[in-house]
Order: C-alpha cells, then sequence, then structure tokens
C-alpha cells in the first residue's frame, strides 16, 4: 500500500495559482456510495468517484464480501447491490490501509451481520481510538474485541443488536454513521444525537436510496429493518481537496483560479466560512443540488488576509482543513488562535502537533495548545518538514511554498494517494513549481 514507499515533495518558492480546476470526488460520499449500493437492492450506478487509496479499501471490502463491483474506470463505478441480507464472510482479514472512515463506518455496518468479520488497517490506523464506536456498538449488544480498543477490530456474528439512544462524547460524522448504519439492523429505533453538527451524508444518501431518517435539530433516528434501493449517485469534487488550492490562491499575489462542481453542503463550508473571515476573496457560481447534495463552482482570488480567533461553531465544519488554514494564518497579518480542535491530535496524525513542529521549521512562530494552536503570521522560509505519512499535512505544506523564501522539502509524501491521486498534475497545472521523487 502507498505508505510503504517513500516519496518526498521538494516545492521551489513563488508563483500564483491560476484557472479552472476540477479536484477529485468527495471521499465522504465515495465510501458511503459503495457501502450503500452494496446493500441496496439494484444496481447503483456511481459517477465522480474517487480514485484514491481509502475508497479503493472500502470497495475492496465490499468485493471481498462477494458483491459484484465494475469499475472505477474514469471515476464510474457499478455496483451490483446484494440487498440488506447479501453480504458473504470475507476469506481473510479486511485491510483497510489508513482510511478511518472505512474503518468506523464499517464496523457498525458489520455488528450486524451473521458472519465474523476482521478488520486491520496500516500503522497510523492501528493507533487510532476505535473505542469510541466498539462502546455504543456494545450498548447496541455487539461483540467486538480489539486490542485495548486499538485494532485489530474483531466483529462477532450472530449477535442480536437493539436500537439505543446514544449522545455523542464528541463531534464525529465517522461515529455517528457507525451508529446509524448499525441501527439499520437493530431492533426497534436508533437515535443519535450530536454535540455540533458534523457531516450528514450518510443521512443524506440513506434519504436518496429510500431509507427513511428522521432529523430533529442535533439528533438523527432511524428504525431497523428498512430497505435501501439502488439509484445513480453523482459524486461532486471534495471539498477538502479544494481547500489547498483555495487557500493557495488566498496567499498567493495575482492568483485567481476556479473550483468546479464543488460540494459545499453547509456542514462542509467550515474552510470558506473561515477564510472569509481572514478577508479572502471567494465567491460561489453555478449553484445547484445534485443527488440531494448541494455543488457550487468556488472562485478565489487573491486578497491579504488577517489572524482571526477561529469560532468554536466552525470547527467540526472544517475539520479535514485546518492543516491548510493553518498555512492561511502563517501568511496572515496578526495572529490566529484555534481552541475546541482536540479531535485533530486524533487523525491520520497529530495534526496540531505535525503543523506546529513544520511550520516552525519554516520560521513561523506557531504555538500547539492542547485544543488548538496560536500562530503568528510572518515571512515562511525554507527547509524540510515531515508529513508524519499524513495526505493533508504533505499538502497543506506544498501550498505554502507559494509564499515561501526558498526550496521546502516535504518527507514521506505517499499517502497523499489516499484522497487525492494526481495532486501533483494539479497542482502544477495550477501553477504551483512541486516535484516529487521516490526514495
Ligand atoms: C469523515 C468524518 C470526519 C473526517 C474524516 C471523514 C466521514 O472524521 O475527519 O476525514 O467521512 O465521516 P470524524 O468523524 O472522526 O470527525
Amino acid at each position: 500500500m502507498s505508505s510503504e514507499h517513500k516519496k518526498h515533495y521538494i516545492v521551489q518558492p513563488g508563483g500564483k495559482l491560476q484557472g479552472e480546476l476540477r479536484v477529485p470526488g468527495d471521499k465522504s460520499i465515495s465510501h458511503r456510495s459503495i457501502m450503500l449500493g452494496s446493500l441496496a437492492e439494484g444496481v447503483t450506478e456511481v459517477t465522480g468517484f474517487l480514485e484514491g487509496d481509502d475508497a479503493l479499501a472500502t470497495l475492496a471490502a465490499f468485493r471481498a464480501m462477494g458483491v459484484q463491483i465494475e469499475g472505477p474506470k474514469e471515476g464510474r463505478v457499478t455496483i451490483h447491490g446484494v440487498g440488506m441480507h447479501g453480504l458473504q464472510a470475507s476469506d481473510k482479514n479486511i485491510y483497510l490501509g489508513n482510511s478511518g472512515t472505512s474503518i468506523r463506518l464499517l464496523s457498525g455496518l458489520l455488528a450486524g451481520q451473521d458472519f465474523t468479520s476482521t478488520l486491520t488497517g496500516d500503522k497510523s490506523l492501528s493507533g487510532r481510538p476505535m473505542r469510541r464506536v466498539t462502546d455504543p456498538l456494545a450498548m447496541m449488544g455487539a461483540e467486538i474485541d480489539s486490542d485495548e480498543g486499538k485494532l485489530p477490530l474483531k466483529i462477532k456474528a450472530g449477535n442480536k443488536l437493539t436500537g439505543i439512544t446514544y449522545t455523542l462524547p464528541m463531534a464525529s460524522a465517522q461515529v455517528k454513521s457507525c451508529i446509524l448504519l448499525a441501527g439499520m439492523y437493530a431492533e426497534g429505533k436508533t437515535t443519535v444525537t450530536e454535540p455540533a453538527p458534523t457531516r450528514d451524508h450518510t443521512e443524506r444518501m440513506l434519504t436518496g436510496m429510500g431509507y427513511a431518517v428522521e432529523v430533529n435539530d442535533d439528533t438523527v433516528t432511524i428504525e431497523g429493518g428498512g430497505k435501501l434501493t439502488a439509484t445513480s449517485i453523482d459524486v461532486p469534487a471534495d471539498i477538502s481537496s479544494a481547500t489547498f488550492f483555495m487557500v493557495g490562491a488566498a496567499i498567493a499575489v495575482g492568483s485567481d483560479i476556479t473550483l468546479t462542481h464543488v460540494g459545499i453542503n453547509p456542514t462542509r463550508v467550515g474552510v470558506i466560512n473561515i477564510l472569509r473571515m481572514m478577508g479572502a476573496d471567494i465567491s460561489l457560481s453555478n449553484e445547484a443540488l445534485t443527488g440531494g447534495e448541494p455543488v457550487a463552482d468556488i472562485r478565489v482570488r487573491y486578497a491579504p488576509l488577517k489572524g482571526i480567533k477561529i469560532p468554536e461553531d466552525q470547527v467540526p465544519l472544517a475539520i479535514d482543513e485546518f492543516p491548510a488554514l493553518f498555512v492561511a494564518a502563517a501568511c496572515a497579518e496578526g495572529t490566529t488562535t484555534l481552541t475546541g480542535a482536540q479531535e485533530l491530535r486524533v487523525k491520520e496524525s497529530d495534526r496540531i502537533q505535525a503543523m506546529a513542529d513544520g511550520l516552525q521549521t519554516l520560521g513561523i512562530d506557531a504555538q500547539p495548545t492542547n485544543d488548538g494552536i496560536i500562530i503568528t503570521g510572518g515571512l515562511i522560509g525554507s527547509g524540510e518538514v515531515e508529513s508524519h505519512d499524513d495526505h493533508r499535512i504533505a499538502m497543506s505544506f506544498a501550498i505554502a511554498g507559494l509564499q515561501a523564501g526558498g526550496t521546502i522539502q516535504i518527507n514521506n509524501c505517499a499517502n497523499v494517494a489516499t484522497s487525492f491521486p494526481n495532486f501533483i498534475g494539479l497542482a502544477t497545472k495550477a501553477g504551483l513549481d512541486i516535484e516529487e521523487f521516490d526514495v
């Protein structure tokens, strides 16, 4: 898998971002299209599917459980749904690479099957917390063995699930989705309350496939025993991947870039809100609804940024965008303060520490705190930084090159392939001077 071979990036300083680009498909929606398409009755056609390692790990998992899936070919995937009870045991452990979304959502879905599954992952995934899913699933009646809350997860067969009413201890769409997917197999109703709104792609796709989900303010309720009907799914471009170009254009003088057909689900637009608060010039056009998800073209033109105190209600709405937003803060005038973002410490890497270390190496005053960071804008210098095998850390330091005083080397970037295949190609086309080399 990608993290097993090493790839470094070298970024030359300067440049600006220009033109019109379509970044790859949304990772969250791509995962869910395979999961729900597999459980549906009928054939689901997916377009715009993200051909990145994470979504491909989900696809391989469902193939291993007997689902016939054609593609992906140029973003097209055809899934021959097997119905709610048509999955079969995989004859080997299911390896989910770097993908937190795969393992957390699959745990819920597999807890309701009448066969045992063992889920494994790479080094990063093996270090991430899984009690957040195994605890509520145990309350529903599932039996899951783990290594003290870490991988591998052995999800045992033959346990009848019962619906629960559960308040999430943290704002997490993965945990919410895990419980809702288990809820489809549980007796009675399952209700999840979230402390703050998180991405609602699971709820939207369930609804689009005919499975009733009741949403009331901060609660979501699903009743077991329903069914899914196949449909066609148009996956929008991923706002989390578009973010690198949005921030790049916001920091590099003379930039003017348009990112087309990007998902602008209200639970994902924190990056637009935060950049606008910092003074960025962002406009939306061609707004439309595709398969229950809002999309738009996003145009970003350079404008000077200023530091802000990031409102905590924006944190779950921009949770994957903070590494790039920290680069924007490093280029802004004044100080940017983030609080309430302790979840960043348990992502693919500890993103607070990884970004603070790298920004400091590049000469920026970046002070990590327990639940956030304080960054004072300044001049980005040159140097060698670590991505910690985290795709979003790697791409964030790559765009920092636009405002750097010298060359930046970013180590261990192979995992960019988990979410953004051809990042180098698109970034080069847009105006970033970046090269990769194998080591
Ligand atoms: C995701 C939810 C978020 C996000 C991740 C994708 C999803 O994780 O960081 O990249 O697809 O549901 P959490 O639920 O852990 O916040």
